[in-house]
């Protein structure tokens, strides 16, 4: 019902229709809020079938949300003069192959999810977000990030995508997860000091968290493909440390010195020695720790309190007896390590690597997926 008096109010207009949420059925209705300067209000185009070009090139500003979904005909979309809008929402849209929003600098939520077609997505300068989805498409590279203190960032299954430039970045109020792009990507937070919620990254080839002083929540890395993980600045982990399924051979983090609940290290195929430079000030870890792999040696130099229990297990030249002193600050220890006396089993010791998976992604990040997915589709569905 309201949706058909607001269809009405359009065709009826021109000074009204400028000032009301619209909903778009037909490239008439396009024509109308095409003569808006601003739109206050919002504009949804939801599964219509037939338009496959939807241009809207005078709109400067829309005060709520712009939501483009479920459109199967849609090959291109074009807001050429838009600069700002509350909310950008282009969802599930099959065949859509070009979005240009080359004047788009501020928009507080801005999702592009599931338009597996999507191959140029443009916008100028996104600076003031308080949440930033791109998830699921084909786009070859991001525009601009401006905005230094933005909520959260998700950047996930663009299989496309080999670069991450997130370098303006210094404080986020949410979470950050990148996840299954392109092979060989390079993700970069180079003035990334503090992060509000969970921190995740699977499947880079290269990360550059150098500042990266203070985590809220859980931080997380998953079958990263790059050797040395250097995490030189991060003094507190407030939740748990999980380094799992990644290619490193050293692993550091010279300044930890407090983790918030657990610590996991597991089936890091190269990783064989939790060494003196790898926890140097690590003094009390209050949940559990599991480590699991093929280790010749682990030390925690500075291991005070260990509250939850120790699981150990996998085959290296480590012992429970030397596994147990290492870790003498906890009570409660499992351990089921094979020890194994010198190279021949232990894949560290000789030159071929035998088993070199890289690919395939983080089971974790397809729940992630799935999850944005339906929560984002779900979000869409009002009509007024
Ligand atoms: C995605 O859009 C298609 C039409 O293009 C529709 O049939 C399908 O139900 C939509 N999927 C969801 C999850 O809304
Ligand atoms: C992007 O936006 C920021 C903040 O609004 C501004 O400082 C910067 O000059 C902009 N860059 C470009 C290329 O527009
Ligand atoms: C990753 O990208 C940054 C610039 O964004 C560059 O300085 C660095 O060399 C790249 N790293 C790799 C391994 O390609
Ligand atoms: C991330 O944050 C959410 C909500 O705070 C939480 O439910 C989730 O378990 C966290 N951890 C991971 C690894 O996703
Ligand atoms: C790892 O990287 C850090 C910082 O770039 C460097 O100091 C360290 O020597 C590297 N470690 C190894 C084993 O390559
Ligand atoms: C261990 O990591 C490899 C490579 O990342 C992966 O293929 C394998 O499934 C992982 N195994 C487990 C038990 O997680
Ligand atoms: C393992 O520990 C022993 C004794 O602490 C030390 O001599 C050896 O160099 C260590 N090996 C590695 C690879 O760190
Ligand atoms: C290691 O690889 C080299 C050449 O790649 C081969 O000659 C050698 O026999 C291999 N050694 C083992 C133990 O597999």
């Amino acid at each position: 019902m309201k949706c058909m008096l607001a269809v009405a109010a359009i065709a009826a207009l021109v000074s009204g229709a400028c000032d009301k949420n619209v909903k778009l059925k037909s490239q008439a209705d396009i024509n109308t809020v095409n003569s808006c300067d601003k739109l206050d209000g919002d504009i949804t185009i939801d599964g219509i079938n037939g338009i496959g070009a939807l241009s809207i090139d005078s709109l400067k500003e829309i005060t709520g949300q712009l939501v483009i979904q479920n459109m199967y005909d849609l090959q291109t979309v074009s807001f050429g003069a838009l600069t700002t809008a509350g909310s950008l929402k282009i969802l599930n849209n099959t065949n859509v192959y070009k979005v240009e929003l080359p004047k788009l600098a501020s928009v507080d939520d801005f999702q592009v999810i599931v338009n597996p077609n999507l191959k140029e997505l443009s916008y100028a300068n996104i600076s003031s977000s308080k949440n930033f989805q791109i998830i699921g498409t084909h786009i070859g590279s991001l525009g601009l990030f401006a905005d230094s203190e933005p909520g959260n960032i998700e950047i996930l299954s663009n299989t496309d995508l080999t670069a991450l430039d997130f370098s303006a970045v210094k404080k986020t109020s949410g979470y950050i997860n990148i996840a299954n792009n392109g092979k060989g990507c390079n993700v970069t937070f180079s003035s990334l000091t503090q992060v509000g919620g969970n921190i995740s990254f699977a499947d880079t080839a290269a990360l550059d968290i150098s500042k990266l002083s203070s985590v809220s929540d859980d931080f997380s890395l998953y079958t990263n493909s790059f050797k040395n993980l250097s995490v030189p600045a991060l003094t507190s982990a407030e939740k748990s440390v999980t380094l799992s399924g990644n290619s490193f051979e050293a692993i550091e983090f010279p300044k930890l010195t407090e983790i918030g609940s657990s610590l996991n290290i597991v089936n890091n195929t190269k990783f064989d020695s939790i060494s003196k430079d790898t926890f140097p000030k690590l003094k009390s870890i209050p949940g559990s720790i599991v480590i699991e792999g093929s280790f010749d040696n682990i030390t925690f130099p500075s291991l005070k309190t260990v509250d939850g229990q120790v699981s150990l297990s996998g085959k290296g030249k480590l012992s429970c007896k030397e596994a147990e002193s290492a870790l003498s600050a906890a009570d409660n220890i499992d351990c089921s390590l094979e020890t194994v006396e010198d190279s021949e089993d232990s894949s560290s010791e000789s030159g071929n690597k035998t088993e070199d998976t890289d690919t395939g992604a983080a089971a974790t990040s397809h729940t992630t997926f799935m999850a944005v997915v339906g929560g984002a589709i779900a979000l869409a569905a009002a009509c007024l």
